[in-house]
């Protein structure tokens, strides 16, 4: 019977037999499809999902990050929570890390949390969506040129031996604050020419307190922390708007400063108009947020990890020492003389790695999508959680071990993420790298000084890796000055 039909109607036979075939490919797809779960996790209670435990996390000595690591332990590398009523997916690995940070087929967006995305503005490069980041990183892009790094450098170093003039030997030193008075200085002379007095302090204080409430609930309530991260960059916005109107109006006298250049800027190169007053004050508001404490911490941590282990400090020292001797008397450390910094620019490197300053690089997913066999749905968060990447065994040596001499051995790709790879990488990477060089070369050239505190908690509601300590250490002497040991 079915041959005499095929022989009668042979073209709708045809038709059927390949719509047939279609559904039995389509069904045997969908089959394959549904085998790509979504990623393991809990999504905790009703609407709250897992932000109390996040905010317990935030809360405790272990920091925010232990919130990450406990349920990659318990679900592997690649883990799904919601937090303040958004799914979040955590992943490692440096496949993943490649495709979502160089953003393979436009699938990601940078997207930060509600809080963190208003407390540095809808313009700030940190949050602008793909066409937006394009235009402002290319205005902002020729101010982390060479030339500027160069006199940064020297800047930042005249900076450095003015702050340890006023060490005397004896004295306690918070790490910490030292190097986060000397960020603060350092990105404020840079972006507007404030170096010192009254608006400095302002400053250092607002943005310390805009960091501190990057990670909290984002209540506009006057006694949260949130509100007050909010104030704290009203007063920020409010001082750059005077800054701006003075130096249209002719009022304030000729600056060199990066506001300068991003005012005098008409058109870029690539032809892109000039900034907004909106994107120009969101996007110093952004520098000097994401100059200023990211350096303080990882100074810090470097120093810590430096004192533990003696073999490392000497071969620094002996370094160091070398370089000491060929930078002219009473002249400021050059870029030329970094570049020859190379043990301890494994030194900055490896410090880097351990602190992991940054601990994952938040994105958000434009459609669905499959990433290391799980299936991401559109509009999902997805962070690449660097730490682990940095921490994990297959990709680094005794990844607990402060080893500096592993690089450039062990520099797979995609394998350090201290600055984030791709587009979106930091602005400031080679800035951030001189800063802790120079620090680190005054430091160990002109003292000896012994730490006095141990602890290793991780401070509470830090947004980066920050030590709760902040490092104390006792300044013991002047290095190659005889009988000053005090
Ligand atoms: C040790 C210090 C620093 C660390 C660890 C650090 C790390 C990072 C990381 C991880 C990102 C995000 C990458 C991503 O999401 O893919 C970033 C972005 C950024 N950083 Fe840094 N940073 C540091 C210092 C600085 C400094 C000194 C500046 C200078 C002003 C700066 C300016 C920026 C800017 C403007 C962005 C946004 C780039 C964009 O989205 O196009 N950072 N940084």
């Amino acid at each position: 019977m079915v041959s005499q039909l095929v022989k009668e109607h042979p073209y709708i036979c045809c038709h059927v037999g390949l719509m047939l075939l279609l559904l039995a490919c389509r069904k045997a797809w969908c089959k394959a499809k549904s085998t790509v779960g979504i990623p393991p996790g809990s999504i905790g209670l009703p609407f709250v999902g897992e932000t109390l435990e996040f905010i317990a996390a935030i809360n405790s000595s272990k920091g925010v990050y232990e919130f990450v690591r406990t349920r990659s332990l318990r679900y592997g590398k690649c883990f799904k929570t919601k937090l303040f009523g958004e799914t979040h997916v955590f992943i490692s690995g440096r496949e993943p890390a490649k495709a979502i940070l160089n953003n393979e087929g436009g699938r990601f967006s940078k997207k930060y949390m509600k809080s963190i995305a208003e407390l540095v503005g809808r313009d700030s490069l940190l949050c602008a969506a793909t066409q937006h980041h394009k235009l402002i990183r290319a205005t902002l892009l020729p101010l982390f040129s060479t030339h500027s790094l160069s006199s940064f450098v020297q800047l930042f170093d005249a900076l450095v031996l003015e702050a340890t003039a006023t060490w005397t030997c004896g004295s306690l030193l918070i790490i910490q604050d030292e190097s986060l008075k000397l960020a603060c200085k350092a990105m404020c002379k840079m972006l507007i020419s404030v170096e010192s007095g009254s608006e400095l302090v302002t400053m250092q204080n607002e943005v310390t307190r805009l960091s501190e409430a990057m990670l909290a609930l984002p209540l506009r309530l006057p006694w949260t922390r949130f509100y007050k991260g909010l104030q704290a960059r009203k007063r920020i916005m409010d001082i750059l708007e005077k800054d701006i109107g003075e130096r249209r109006s002719g009022i304030a006298s000729q600056r060199v400063d990066f506001l300068q250049q991003i005012l005098d800027n008409k058109v870029n190169e690539d032809g892109f108009p000039r900034l907004t007053d909106r994107e120009i004050k969101d996007n110093i508001l952004t520098m000097i947020f994401a100059g200023q404490d990211t350096i303080a911490n990882a100074m810090t941590w470097m120093i810590k990890y430096v004192d533990e282990n003696p073999q490392v400090f000497n071969t620094l020292l002996k370094e160091q020492l070398q370089i000491e001797k060929n930078v002219t008397r009473n002249s400021n450390l050059t870029l030329e003389a970094l570049n020859e910094m190379s043990y301890a620019s494994k030194v900055v490197k490896e410090a880097l790695r351990m602190a992991s300053v940054v601990q994952w690089l938040p994105r958000v997913a434009l459609e669905d999508c499959v990433i290391e066999g799980f299936k991401i749905k559109k509009g999902w968060n997805v962070n690449i959680d660097a730490r682990s990447i940095h921490h994990d065994p297959t990709v680094h040596n005794d990844p607990t071990v402060f080893n500096p001499s592993r690089f450039p051995a062990e520099s797979k790709a995609y394998s350090f993420l201290a600055f984030g790879m791709g587009g979106r990488a930091c602005l400031g990477k080679n800035m951030a790298e001189a800063m802790m060089l120079v620090f680190l070369h005054r430091l160990v050239t002109n003292y000896k000084w012994k730490s006095i505190d141990s602890d290793s908690s991780i401070q509470k509601w830090a947004v980066f890796t920050k030590l709760k300590s902040g490092y104390p250490i006792r300044l013991i002497s002047k290095r190659g000055v005889k009988n000053k040991t005090v």
